[in-house]
């Protein structure tokens, strides 16, 4: 049998851990044939639930799980640690100051990232989920110079899935049938979902929708969409979220789904917020989200796509905000 992959999952006593483990052990990140060891770091508040889900995870009696370990020491969390979620953070309460928000993450991904520099494996992947997820990836990022940049991503496939659920469902197209879709920027309300390469079978998605919708109304929904996932059901995405999680560390390590593992320009991408090395204008350094395919266990920006005014104006603005993010916490002094 093959050797496990150590996956270690931060706030697994959370919703969105619980909502991830389960399909992490039965096969759904690595598939049928790869095992899995799971580690579950928590802070004390949260290791009851991490313990009871545990429980539960001997309960499914999953045959590819070889073992369940339990951490508040993110060294020992952390320990050969071949793909990290981190989910768990601290997220913006009523009434919070941004300079507080952005403080106290510090305090959580700083002493993360420089564990993940001292004790994770050399191959180790890492995905931020925690808000703000994609400036928490670059505190991160900046704690582990030992470890490759680009092995720091930050979750925007839910937007894509969104994006790409939502046009499908206008369209009254299955969703097999939607390629091109990109999320570029940052996971917040200045993302842009762009649909200027997006095809729906083989026609131009904004023949099919009309640029009114496809650069209006549409734009605002799925940037909007986890404010009305509130407002429906009286609580955050969760189960959506893990899915994404899942489906972003899936296509990183076995190939973009669809795609074959190849890079030709017919290739299907996705949506990932990747460390910039300057591609379409994002400064360097910033984690944003952009289209990639990856190929040989390795995200490649997707190259060459056209950019017009329009979207050069939506992506600037959400790069804006992630350059401000980024100067404030270099200001405090966290990065
Ligand atoms: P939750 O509150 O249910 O769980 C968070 C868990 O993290 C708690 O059990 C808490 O004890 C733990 N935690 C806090 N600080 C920790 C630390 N330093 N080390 C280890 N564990 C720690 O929250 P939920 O619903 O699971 O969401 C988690 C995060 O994911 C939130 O920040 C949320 O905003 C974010 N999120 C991001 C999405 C994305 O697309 N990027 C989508 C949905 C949620």
């Amino acid at each position: 049998q093959a050797t496990p992959i150590t996956v270690t999952i931060t706030g697994a006593g959370g919703q969105i851990g619980y909502a991830a483990m389960f399909r992490i052990a039965s096969g759904a990140m690595f598939g049928p044939d790869q095992p899995v060891a799971l580690r579950l770091l928590e802070i004390p508040q949260g290791v009851k639930g991490a313990e009871g889900a545990a429980l539960e995870l001997t309960d499914c009696a999953f045959p590819l799980l070889t073992s369940v370990d339990i951490a508040t020491e993110p060294a020992q969390g952390f320990d050969g640690a071949n793909v990290a979620l981190l989910i768990g953070s601290r997220p913006r309460t009523a009434g919070m100051e941004r300079a507080d928000l952005l403080a106290a993450n510090g305090a959580i991904f700083g002493p993360q990232g420089r564990a993940i520099n001292d004790h994770a494996a050399d191959d180790v992947r890492v995905l931020v989920v925690g808000n703000p997820a994609n400036t928490n990836a670059l505190i991160a990022q900046r704690n582990a110079p030992d470890v490759p940049a680009e092995r720091f991503t930050a979750l925007t496939r839910l937007d894509h899935n969104r994006a790409v659920g939502l046009l499908a469902e206008h369209a009254g197209a299955a969703v097999a049938e939607v390629s091109g879709v990109t999320i570029w920027g940052n996971h917040s309300t200045t993302q842009y979902p762009d649909l200027s390469h997006a095809r729906i079978g083989d026609r131009a998605a904004l023949d099919v929708v009309g640029a009114d919708w496809g650069r209006g109304a549409y734009i605002d929904r799925v940037a909007n969409r986890g404010a009305e996932i509130i407002e429906v059901r009286g609580g955050s995405s969760v189960a959506s979220a893990a899915n994404a999680a899942i489906d972003h560390v899936r296509d990183w390590v076995l190939g973009t789904a669809g795609s074959g593992g190849g890079s030709d320009d017919a290739a299907p991408w996705t949506s990932v917020s990747l460390y910039s090395t300057g591609a379409y204008g994002v400064p360097d350094g910033l984690i944003a989200s952009v289209p990639a395919r990856s190929v040989g266990g390795q995200w490649q920006v997707v190259e060459g796509l056209e950019i017009d005014e329009f979207s050069r104006s939506r992506i600037d603005a959400s790069v804006a905000e992630l350059a401000a993010e980024r100067d404030q916490v270099s200001e405090l002094g966290l990065i």
